[in-house]
Formats: structure tokens, C-alpha cells, sequence
């Protein structure tokens, strides 16, 4: 029986694909038992300039190319893959509306989303999620998570992928895959409170609330990684590349009631980025005050961060500071077997706050 089985079933090999607008990650990993499993393969490169802008997908010929060469040359051996989209155009909003039908939602949710997409609904591609069915203290409302993206977005995106050679399972959207590796990395009372994971990224990051794994809101902001690099390249006028290296190489933040003597190299960086993350705490604060206003005095337990900026020295202990919650970076492979992936543990522990969304979209069809 077994044999047959194997013998006729043809296996299912996903890959979960970031594309970023400074890296591409490509993961793939299988699933060994219930909640386990083991990095097989992971793929991080710089992606091409200007093939994006503002999370669309400028040049697909170009960009599709690229990641074809990725796939044989690292040789992975998938017949689909989980992309996603991202940016500041994907609106991920929880609103009140009559309660009604799954079906009937669909319908509705396009009348309802006018007022709160920046681009034609005509254009989007718009769906609503029931969060709860019925609202304590507004008995004929329910709450609905409204997701929409623009059409162009998508289109691109799978483009992209058929023009790689690959066959596309999903396009999601990153705050679900991130959720998903969380559920794998932290444990289930931690899982069941209210956390923000935010991913700092290059172009942009994102903000999102969950309660007990429930999303409950999501922003994207203009502010990562790429507004560091440029206020240093300016300030010790270097290349943008330059200006990378150094920031990783020297960038700290000095934390408050800290005396160590900072190189002048290190000192300037953080003279030059400090209202940088000023805006940045700003920002999130902003969020945690919509979300304590919408939930009526909630408040977020953890914060959890996630993305290439997270690597940031001393983000996380000055996150922590400043907003005074616990804070965190990301352990997407904390319960993961990551022997055989190609890379020493060390650098595979570095490397993996980058790899949150990726690992989230390769483990789409497992869970
Ligand atoms: N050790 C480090 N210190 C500081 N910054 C770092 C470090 N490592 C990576 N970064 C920054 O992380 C960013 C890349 O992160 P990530 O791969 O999450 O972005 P992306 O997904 O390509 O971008 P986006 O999500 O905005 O499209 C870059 O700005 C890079 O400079
Ligand atoms: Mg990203």
C-alpha cells in the first residue's frame, strides 16, 4: 500500500520566495513530524537595482531572469514556490460592518473599501476576513479584516515567477507568513498574547499587532535600513555600497547610561542616524495608540523584531527603552534543524532575522 502510494503520489517540492527590494531570499523546508522541521536550502542575494520600486516589480524580464539563475545554480529541486507582495499599496485593515454571509462579504467589502484604499477599487484585488462574528457592545456588527492590493502588484509578481520557470502555489502577503514563523518560533502561552512584530527592512517596515494570532493591525512605513545608509553615504561621503559596509561593520546606537567611548567613525554614524530612529519610535508609538483606542485600552505585550535592520546594533535594546516592552529579534529556526541548509549555525542565526517573511511563505502549504 505504502509503496503505491509512493509510487503514484508525486511530491510536492515549495519554496518560499522573498524578493526584497535589497535582498532575495529563497527557502525551502520540509516537514519532518508535526511542527518540525528542517531548513533543506536557503538563497540570499542582492537584488538587481531598480528593478522595484515601491513593492512593484519594475522590469519581471529582468528581475524573472535573475532568479532562474539562482534556482539551477543553487540547485533546488521545487516545482512551486509561495511569493508575496508587500509595501505601502497593501492594506491590511480591520473594520466593523453588518454582520452577513462569507459570500455576501465579498461582495460588500469592494463598496466598502473606497474610503480606505489610496488607488481605485476598480484596480485592487480586495477580499474580507471575518475576525469575529460578533462585536461585545455592537451586537449587529462584525469585525472584518479588509486586505487589498493592487492589481499591477500581483500581476507582476506572478509574472515574475512564470518567467523564472517556476509554477506559482500562492502569492500571499507577508504580515500572514510572518505570523506563521512566530507560531513556530515562540511558545504557545507567548503565541496567545498580544505581539508586535515589526520587520525593518530596506525601502520599508512594517508594523503589525496580533492577539493570540490574530492579526489586528498592520501599517507600512517609509523608514528602514535605507534611509540609515543614506544619511551615513552623505555624512562620510561614501557610495551607497560604501555606506552599507560601514553601517554594518561600525553602526551602534549608543543606549542611554552607556559611558563607553564610542570610535568617531561610530559616534558619527549615530549622531547622523539618531533622528532616524527618533522617527521611527515616533511611528510605532503611533500604532501602539491607534491599536490601544480601537481595542479599548489594550495594550502589546511583546515586540518582536524581524528583518535585515533588525541587525542593527542595539536596536532591540533601545526599542526596548524607549517603548518600554519587552523586545526581541526574531529566532525563525529556533525549533528548525538547520544542519544540512548549507551554512555554519552561526551565520545561519545571523542571517535569519532576514529570513522570517521567506521561511513563512515556505511552510504556507504545511500548515
Ligand atoms: N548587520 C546589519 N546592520 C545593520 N543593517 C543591516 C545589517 N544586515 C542587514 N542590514 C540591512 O537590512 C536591510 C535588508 O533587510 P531585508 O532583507 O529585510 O530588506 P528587504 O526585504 O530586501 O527590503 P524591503 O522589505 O524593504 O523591500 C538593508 O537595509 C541592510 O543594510
Ligand atoms: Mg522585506
Amino acid at each position: 500500500m505504502s509503496f503505491l502510494k509512493e509510487l503514484f503520489s508525486t511530491k510536492i517540492n515549495i519554496a518560499g520566495i522573498d524578493i526584497g527590494t535589497s535582498l532575495i531570499k529563497i527557502i525551502q523546508l520540509n516537514k519532518t513530524a508535526p511542527d518540525k522541521y528542517q531548513l533543506v536550502k536557503v538563497v540570499l542575494n542582492s537584488t538587481p537595482a531598480a528593478l522595484i520600486k515601491d513593492g512593484i516589480i519594475i522590469d519581471t524580464k529582468a528581475l524573472g531572469e535573475n532568479i532562474k539563475q539562482l534556482i539551477s545554480t543553487n540547485r533546488f529541486n521545487i516545482n512551486k514556490v509561495v511569493a508575496s507582495v508587500s509595501g505601502q499599496s497593501v492594506v491590511m485593515r480591520p473594520i466593523n460592518m453588518p454582520q452577513m454571509s462569507d459570500k455576501e462579504l465579498q461582495n460588500a467589502i469592494r463598496f466598502e473599501a473606497e474610503r480606505y484604499l489610496p488607488y481605485s477599487v476598480a484596480d485592487a484585488q480586495i477580499k474580507g476576513i471575518i475576525l469575529r462574528k460578533s462585536i461585545e457592545g455592537d451586537e449587529k456588527n462584525m469585525e472584518v479584516l479588509l486586505v487589498a492590493a493592487p492589481n499591477e502588484m500581483v500581476k507582476k509578481a506572478e509574472e515574475t515567477m512564470k518567467l523564472a520557470g517556476l509554477s506559482v502555489q500562492a502569492i500571499d502577503l507577508e504580515p500572514f507568513a510572518l505570523l506563521r514563523t512566530l507560531r513556530l518560533s515562540v511558545d504557545a502561552e507567548t503565541f496567545s498574547r498580544t505581539i508586535a512584530l515589526i520587520d525593518l527592512g530596506a525601502n520599508t517596515s512594517s508594523i503589525n499587532i496580533y492577539k493570540a494570532g490574530v492579526l489586528r493591525h498592520n501599517r507600512t512605513i517609509g523608514l528602514a535600513g535605507n534611509n540609515f545608509t543614506k544619511v551615513i553615504g552623505q555624512s562620510l561621503n561614501l557610495s551607497f555600497g560604501e555606506a552599507e559596509k560601514i553601517k554594518k561593520d561600525k553602526g551602534i546606537i549608543r543606549l542611554e547610561g552607556d559611558a563607553t567611548p564610542l570610535n568617531p567613525t561610530a559616534m558619527r554614524i549615530f549622531n547622523v542616524i539618531t533622528p532616524i530612529i527618533s522617527e521611527l519610535v515616533t511611528e510605532i508609538q503611533r500604532s501602539f495608540d491607534y491599536y490601544r483606542s480601537r481595542y479599548r485600552g489594550e495594550s502589546v505585550d511583546l515586540v518582536v523584531l524581524s528583518g535585515g535592520t533588525s541587525s542593527f546594533k542595539n536596536i532591540d535594546a533601545y526599542l526596548k527603552n524607549e517603548l518600554g516592552i519587552s523586545c526581541q529579534i526574531a529566532k525563525p529556526f529556533k525549533n528548525v534543524n538547520t544542519v544540512n541548509c548549507g551554512f555554519p549555525a552561526e551565520e545561519i542565526e545571523d542571517l535569519s532575522p532576514a529570513l522570517v517573511v521567506a521561511a513563512g511563505l515556505a511552510i504556507r502549504e504545511f500548515v
